[in-house]
This record gives structure tokens, C-alpha cells and sequence, in this order.
């Protein structure tokens, strides 16, 4: 047994690096801020393995090699160099490239003019306006989060009621959202593509069921899809329309260009543009979206939204076709 530790802690190791990419690792950064944290991490991984081997070797020579008692004024050398001197030094230096670090993480009004997406973490969705720099109306959407590549972009962080916490691992952050307080957090993504964020503070049952899909586009492609996010609803009205407004959802809901106005759960306006549902729970398709509609509290426990299963058959359909026109 004791002869298979190595290998068994090898590929313990190779499995736990394996889990070190993909679009919701710390350790394959994205942007400015994320490869910041990842050198630091880095750094402090090989610092504490050197560190752990000189410790180690000093402990195999005095165990095997030296056992005879030391001087007492070698004791004390070893003690001053080695348990004060030493730590002294190595934290200082790490402390000093910590500060260092840190004036890239700061607020976008030092940094000139940029876009802001107001983020409000809701049960258990994320509700995301965007602020354009012209000074526009706020654009809504929910549990999707676009950025342009190579700009600086501010979030700014709140929550209604209980404390949820932002992160998008392999962009930066995390950072709080407090009842009654306002947090900003600023991102610079780099590499085009898509990640994941997710709620990194435990804010209630479903707390593990709260992420967001990240899509980081070229400057033109994100302008293209702000100007489109801004439009009202494309979709025509028909059956699915009209079971929407007979049954309630427009109280909660809104889908711009129409009567449905409510604000307790996500806008609707673009559903079909988003590539999940939930929250980055399931996937946006037909399918999903009629589970949802039928028994959201089983895809995702405890959340606000009433279960429509009395609904027959043929009106969630017309549902789910009007829901999914919405582009
Ligand atoms: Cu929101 Cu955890």
C-alpha cells in the first residue's frame, strides 16, 4: 500500500490539474484582472513547494543524519534566521507584489469612461442592465452577460434582499452584493469566447442552482448585440400571446413592445437569444422552457415563480412557440 502512495497521489494530482481549464476556471484567465490573480496563485504555489522542500530536507537531515543536540548558540541562530528572519523576508516580498497588484482591480471612474452593467442578484437569478455610454435609456436582460473584448467595463453590484456574491472566475472578481449598498467591480475580459460565472456566497436554497452564462465578443459584434438588446420584442402576438396575459405572466414579466410589464422576474424581451434558462440551470430549448413553465420549483427549488401545471397541454405549447420567437 504504502509503495502505490506516490503513484495514487500522481494521478490524484493529474485529475485535480485536468479540472484546472474550461470556461469557469480561475487558472485559465481571460482577462486582465483573472491573469493577475492566476500569477500570484502561481508564484505562491511554487514559493510554498520550495519552501515545504527546504523544510522537509531540514527535517530528514536532523531526523536521519544529525542527531546529535546542536549548540545552544546554533539553536538560536537557526531559530532567528530561520523562524523569524526568513518568514520576515518572504512575506514582505509577497505582500509588496500583493499591493502591487492591486491599483489594475480598481474602479472605472480612474480610469476614464467606459461601459457599466448594474448586476442585481435575485432568487436565484441575476438581473443585468446595461448603462450605455451615450447616456440611454438602461437596457434589461437577465442571467446573460456580454462584454466586449479589450475594454474596461464596471460592475456595479447590489441585491435586494439577502447577500449573494459575484464571480466570474476566469475574468476576475469575486465581489459581494449587500442589501443596501452599492460595490463595483472592474473587468477587463481579453480573450474572446464564452465562460461561466456564478454566485460564490451560500444566499439560500438554490444557491448552487445560480449561474450565468459570459460571452466575450469583438468590440463590433457587442455593439451589433447591444443595439438589437435595446430593440423591443420582434414576436408577433397570436395564442401564446394571449395565455401569456390570460394567465398572470405579464405581472412578473416583461417583454418590451408589449402590455407585459412586470418587474419581479426576469425580462423576457430577448429570451430566445440566450443560451440557457434558470440561470445557466438547463438549456434553452423548447423542452426545457416547458418544464419550466410547468414545474419551475422542482428545476430550481424555492424560487418566486408559481407552477403552471393546470395548464393544458396546447397553451403551453402556444407558450412555449411565442417565448421562443422572442429574439
Ligand atoms: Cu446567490 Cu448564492
Amino acid at each position: 500500500m504504502t509503495r502505490a502512495l506516490p503513484y495514487i497521489a500522481c494521478t490524484g494530482l493529474l485529475l485535480l490539474l485536468a479540472a484546472c481549464t474550461g470556461e469557469q476556471s480561475a487558472l485559465a484567465p481571460g482577462g486582465v484582472e483573472a491573469t493577475a490573480v492566476a500569477h500570484l496563485f502561481w508564484v505562491m504555489l511554487v514559493g510554498a513547494g520550495m519552501i515545504w522542500t527546504g523544510v522537509m530536507a531540514v527535517v530528514l537531515y536532523a531526523g536521519r543524519f544529525k542527531r546529535t543536540i546542536h549548540s545552544h548558540e546554533t539553536g538560536g541562530r537557526l531559530i532567528l534566521w530561520g523562524g523569524a528572519v526568513f518568514p520576515v523576508v518572504v512575506l514582505t516580498l509577497l505582500l509588496a507584489y500583493g499591493l502591487w497588484l492591486m491599483p489594475s482591480i480598481r474602479p472605472i471612474a480612474e480610469a476614464g469612461d467606459g461601459l457599466r452593467v448594474e448586476v442585481s442578484g435575485e432568487r436565484f437569478w441575476w438581473r443585468v442592465r446595461y448603462l450605455p455610454k451615450d447616456g440611454g435609456a438602461p437596457i434589461e436582460t437577465a442571467n446573460d452577460i456580454r462584454l466586449p473584448a479589450g475594454e474596461r467595463v464596471e460592475f456595479v453590484l447590489t441585491s435586494p434582499d439577502v447577500i449573494h456574491s459575484f464571480w466570474i472566475p476566469p475574468l476576475g472578481g469575486k465581489m459581494d452584493m449587500i442589501p443596501g449598498r452599492t460595490n463595483r467591480l472592474t473587468l477587463e475580459a481579453e480573450r474572446p469566447g464564452s465562460y461561466r460565472g456564478v454566485c460564490a456566497e451560500f444566499c439560500g436554497t438554490s444557491h448552487a442552482l445560480m449561474a450565468f452564462t459570459v460571452d466575450v465578443m469583438e468590440g463590433p459584434a457587442f455593439d451589433t448585440w447591444l443595439a438589437a438588446q435595446a430593440q423591443p420584442a420582434q414576436a408577433a402576438g397570436g395564442p401564446g400571446h394571449d395565455v401569456f396575459l390570460a394567465n398572470g405572466c405579464a405581472s412578473c414579466h416583461t417583454i418590451r413592445g408589449t402590455e407585459a410589464n412586470g418587474v419581479i422576474g426576469p425580462d423576457l424581451t430577448h429570451l430566445a437569444d440566450r443560451p440557457t434558462l434558470a440561470a445557466g440551470i438547463i438549456p434553452n430549448d423548447p423542452g426545457s422552457l416547458a418544464r419550466l413553465i410547468r414545474e419551475p420549483g422542482v428545476v430550481k427549488p424555492d424560487i418566486h415563480m408559481p407552477a403552471y401545471g393546470m395548464l393544458a397541454d396546447p397553451d403551453v405549447d402556444a407558450l412555449v412557440a411565442y417565448l421562443g420567437e422572442l429574439r
